[in-house]
């Protein structure tokens, strides 16, 4: 199985529904690829930007085959983020297409959509002002083998607002010199939940927002440049919301040097900003992407239900 590319000159433009950052409107895509497996024709897979995202057609996630699957499974991994238009995924459905990839890692925090205790509910209702996920963040970094990825479905979005913002935390490495990136590779950091949803911290303080479990916080270590467990590829393994600092110094110490790196992750990565529609799937591996829900469409509803697919333990590059 492999991937072809579209003769050159293809040009796609991007649907209404997607945006790059930076304030440009629309843009054009100038490459296509087509999954192919013993010559027959799979999903369409057409990039978002350079760099990470792909959008994925012609497809019903609830009946897709093996050939395709797998097909998927690589370009999540290598793109970091797969956005999926016009799916009819009932809370059922939406498990079993997670469960094809690995078991379902449920997240202690999030309340559960009623009835389906594997299924996270992320709701901001008209009267609340706090959102979840609101800052740039990767998923379940403070568990000692981290949520592969997040499976992120829209099911009642805000008339205008509510975008989702990605990057691709591999971009930034080509940008820096050899001898800092070997640096960071010898290094190691702390990830961990007792300031966000621990008892009296962050959300546990912020009547807006209803979490639970405050008690059963915890922290890991993680290498700061790991090697991908799927694609082999070099990633930046830090986070604003969940990295608190550098293995071995201080939260003092760490502090200059890891506010320099997460603002150079985002100065330097190319970022997609996704517009959601009823039905939309959007998955990210949570090994090699960022994201930031935005939180611009106050007195509005918006309800998203997410899975979370079980990782492995992470090894250094
Ligand atoms: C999240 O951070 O998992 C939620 C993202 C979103 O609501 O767009």
């Amino acid at each position: 199985m492999g991937l072809e590319p579209v003769p050159h000159g293809t040009v796609t433009v991007v649907p209404p529904c997607l945006l790059l950052h930076a304030g440009e409107p629309a843009t054009l895509i100038t490459a296509a690829h087509i999954g192919t497996a013993d010559g027959r024709t799979l999903v369409r897979l057409e990039p978002l930007s350079d760099v990470v995202g792909s959008i994925v057609r012609d497809v019903d996630l609830r009946t897709i085959d093996e050939a395709e699957l797998q097909l998927l499974d690589r370009t999540w991994a290598e793109r970091g983020l797969l956005v999926v238009p016009g799916q009819e995924l009932s809370p059922d459905d939406h498990l079993a297409f997670a469960r094809r990839f690995a078991e379902v890692d449920v997240n202690r925090f999030f309340t559960p959509v009623p009835g389906h205790p594997e299924v996270a509910e992320v709701r901001k209702e008209p009267d609340q002002i706090t959102n979840i996920g609101g800052g740039w963040h990767t998923d379940h970094s403070y568990d000692p083998a981290p949520a592969r990825g997040s499976i992120l479905v829209a099911r009642e979005l805000p008339p205008e607002g509510g975008d989702t913002e990605f990057l691709h935390t591999g971009e930034v490495l080509s940008s820096l010199s050899d001898a800092f990136v070997d640096h960071l590779r010898g290094m190691r950091a702390v990830h961990s939940n007792h300031h966000v949803f621990g008892v009296g911290a962050g959300y546990d303080d912020n009547t807006d927002i209803q979490f639970n479990n405050h008690d059963q916080t915890g922290e890991a270590v993680h290498p700061v440049v790991l090697r991908h467990p799927d694609t082999g590829a070099e990633s930046l393994y830090v986070n604003t919301a969940f990295t608190t600092h550098f293995e071995g110094w201080t939260v003092a110490e760490s502090k200059p040097l890891f506010e320099q790196l997460l603002q150079t992750i985002v100065d330097r990565s190319t970022t997609v900003r996704l517009r959601w529609e009823p039905g939309m799937v959007a998955m990210w591996d949570n090994r090699n992407t960022w994201h930031k829900a935005h939180n611009d469409y106050h007195g509005h509803r918006r309800v998203m239900h997410r899975v979370t697919v079980a990782g492995v333990e992470l090894s250094a590059a």
